[in-house]
């Protein structure tokens, strides 16, 4: 039983993909109303993206109320660079026989553009590859801490992550430019429920878990962030999947 989070896709394919690959199911938490049922469970995966070198909040309340089964687990966060300590302290909420970063696509646009395509495209051919490894040592219930966790990681999962979780979590910045022809996909895609319309626009609440999904994915492109995502790429893992691995 796998259950992932996900703003822009790269976490909700990698989960499927470690799902088809060990004959398991991925469940996206945030379609859960109740958990599925556990009698038969032979492991427990978790996949989600980093945030400021840390597992987002919604993945955190959610394991601090799994029951915590005696059974082979694992945890994989994709992450743009490096990962800090995110599943050292994940596992202290959720304990991992089996921690993996996977380097994937940076959708952090608010802090820099997109990567390049051509970088983007790499990164999706390595992380297939190291999917049907972890896949592998997963079948062979392996214990494995194959984590990027790059410098001052101490630092940034500890000090920086307290500061994004605490000042940078505004969903005020967010507005639609004149583009904006009121579609909704914002507003029913979003996982935390923080956008509604208003006068034929969305507006957004003043908090929300900054997956980045809606100004991603906005067909028109509409969407900014204050002044920091002006001239910016978008991305979404959509547009580089083929038909049948589409999420
Ligand atoms: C709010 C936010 C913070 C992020 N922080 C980090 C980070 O600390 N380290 C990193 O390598 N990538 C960071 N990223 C990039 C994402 O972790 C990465 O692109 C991830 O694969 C996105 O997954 P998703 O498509 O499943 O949402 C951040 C992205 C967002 C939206
Ligand atoms: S997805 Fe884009 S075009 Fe559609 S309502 Fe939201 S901002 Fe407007
Ligand atoms: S408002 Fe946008 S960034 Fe915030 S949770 Fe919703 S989709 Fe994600």
């Amino acid at each position: 039983m796998i259950f992932y989070f996900s703003g822009t896709g790269n976490s909700s394919w990698a989960a499927r993909q470690l799902a088809r690959l060990t004959g398991d199911e991925a469940y996206d938490i945030t379609h859960l109303n109740e958990l599925p049922n556990m009698d038969n469970v032979w492991q427990i995966g978790f996949v989600f993206p980093v945030y400021a070198w840390g597992a987002p909040e919604i993945m955190t309340e959610f394991v601090k109320k799994l029951p915590k089964l005696r059974v082979f687990t694992f945890g994989v966060c994709t992450c743009g660079g490096d990962a800090g300590l995110t599943m050292k302290q994940f596992s202290k909420l959720y304990p991992l026989s089996s921690s993996y970063s996977l380097l994937m696509p940076n959708n952090y646009i608010i802090g820099s553009d997109t990567d390049q395509v051509e970088e983007i495209l790499q990164k999706i051919t390595a992380a297939r590859t190291e999917l049907e490894r972890m896949a592998q040592e997963i079948r062979r219930q392996e214990q494995v801490y194959r984590v990027h966790e790059g410098g001052l990681a101490g630092v940034k999962s500890h000090l920086v992550n307290f500061g994004f979780n605490k000042f940078a979590r505004s969903a005020k910045p967010f507005f639609a430019e004149d583009s904006c022809n009121g579609c909704g996909q914002c507003i029913r895609n979003c996982p935390a429920h923080a956008i509604s319309l208003r006068d034929g626009k969305p507006v957004w609440e003043t908090q929300c878990f900054q997956c980045l999904r809606c100004i991603n994915e906005c067909p028109q492109q509409a969407i900014q962030y204050g002044k920091a995502t002006a001239g910016r790429r978008r991305y979404t893992i959509r547009g580089y999947l083929p038909q049948n691995e589409q999420i």
